[in-house]
């Protein structure tokens, strides 16, 4: 009886999943402004379902859609008839997250997670798994990391975020990831730096010597409720998952809610785009549970957020086309970090400021904490370049986070160096 219970809630669970089966994501190639603005256009044809990997941009960079089956057909005939050029780049996304599903119930049947030790880090987890890694690294560590709830979400999840220090009242510096739900490989590789750090303090000089200096802070899952709803009922999930009056689509997108040209090009007002912005800057409380941690900190000296996909490093703006005063510096500290991620697997980013290398975003967090005084705002877009893009393997999870590291390093050694 107990088996066909299971069994039965198995079953239950398997099918409020979404199926994406027979779904492809196109990677369309505009040749000029004209051809963005066609491909532009189908944003805002609602009844097509479409899910933008990545924006229409000035720069002309390609442009990943997923297409719901019923559509394709339309989508392409839009596309050959204007003359757009596009390539099939995952030819269906169920395949992929079937394979995913199938790694993580074999993850599960072989993980004890009572230990980080006996955690598997080359695979992905759930919201209760990463805070139970939480609690493990905590109670492990005890002279070097606590945990802190900064807030909790609009559905009533606590915010934890990671804090590892030596020594009170000292500069830190913030790492987040996954305030997008979906960029899996993001709240994965910060499990990983979590864990990398209790192992290399006392034995590597340089981060021994960061940590006795200034705080690391990491919140590894930004946007918990969305998080739970790509493990629970849509993979695909960006946005969080507080309502909007008058619309009945959920969600703002955190990557738009800040107060830093808010409501700007680069954002939507309509509550069913990927990119909405919320009806006030800083109405997500996931969002205001960091502004007011930064504001009563008073003392972040550099911040990360990291997304995925693109493999790109940025820093401000994302509103505007005015170059930062610290342009050159963060330009040249740019470079340095992804020359030293490259060094591990080869990994080609490409780096620069928001606006000029990927396109006009408003309303981001890291214009944000720039114009709030933390000179060494960073924003992380990891692998792939979208072959599989949301859909990373989990083979890749290890990989993604040690090279990771070494850029994440050159941007906190160079903050720890220049403290100001
Ligand atoms: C998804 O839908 C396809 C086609 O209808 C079906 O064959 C497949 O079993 C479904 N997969 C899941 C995980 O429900
Ligand atoms: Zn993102």
């Amino acid at each position: 009886m107990k088996g066909i219970l299971a069994l039965l809630a198995l079953v239950v669970a398997a099918s409020s999943l979404e199926n994406f089966s027979g779904q492809q994501v196109l990677r369309i190639f505009p040749s000029d402004e004209a051809q963005v603005n066609l491909v532009r256009a189908l944003e805002d044809e609602e009844y097509l379902q479409l899910d933008f990997w990545t924006s229409p941009s000035r720069v002309l960079l390609p442009i990943d859609i997923r297409v719901p089956l019923h559509h394709l057909q339309s989508v392409k005939v839009y596309l050959e008839s204007n003359s757009i050029q596009y390539s099939i780049m995952i030819h269906d996304v169920q395949n992929l997250l079937d394979e995913e599903q199938r790694d993580m119930r074999r993850n599960r049947a072989s993980e004890d997670g009572r230990s980080t030790n006996s955690f598997n880090y080359a695979a992905y987890h759930t919201f209760d798994e990463i805070n139970a890694f939480i609690d493990n690294l905590v109670s492990e560590n005890p002279n070097l990391v606590s945990k802190i709830q900064i807030g909790s979400s609009y559905e009533g999840r606590p915010l934890n975020v990671l804090k590892f220090s030596t020594g009170p009242n000292r500069p830190a510096f913030w790492i987040d990831t996954g305030i997008h739900s979906r960029e899996w490989v993001t709240q994965a590789s910060a499990v990983w730096f979590a864990k990398k750090i209790v192992t290399d303090f006392g034995k590597d000089p340089s981060l021994t010597n960061t940590l006795n200096q200034m705080d690391i802070l990491i919140e590894i899952v930004t946007n918990p409720d969305g998080f739970v709803y790509t493990h629970k009922s849509d993979r695909m999930w960006r946005k969080t998952r507080s309502p909007n009056s008058g619309s009945l689509c959920v969600g703002t997108d955190p990557n738009r809610n800040w107060d830093a040209g808010f409501g700007g090009p680069g954002s939507s007002s309509n509550p069913c785009t990927e990119t909405y912005r919320g009806r006030a800057a800083h109405s997500e409380p996931e969002v205001k549970a960091i502004v007011d941690f930064v504001k009563s900190h008073g003392n972040i000296k550099g911040f990360v957020s990291i997304h995925s996909y693109s493999q790109m490093l940025l820093f401000p703006y994302g509103y505007t086309n005015t170059r930062v005063p610290d342009h050159d510096e963060l330009n040249a500290v740019s470079k340095k970090a992804i020359t030293a991620l490259a060094s591990l697997y080869g990994t080609a980013y490409t780096y620069g400021s928001i606006i000029s290398t990927i396109y006009q975003a408003s309303g981001g967090t890291i214009d944000w904490t720039y114009n709030q005084g933390i000179k060494h705002s960073y924003s992380f877009e990891l692998r792939d370049t979208g072959r599989y893009g949301f859909a990373l393997p989990a083979n890749q999870i290890i990989p993604t986070a040690e090279e990771t590291w070494l850029a994440l390093t050159i941007l906190i050694e160079h903050t720890r160096d220049n403290l100001y």
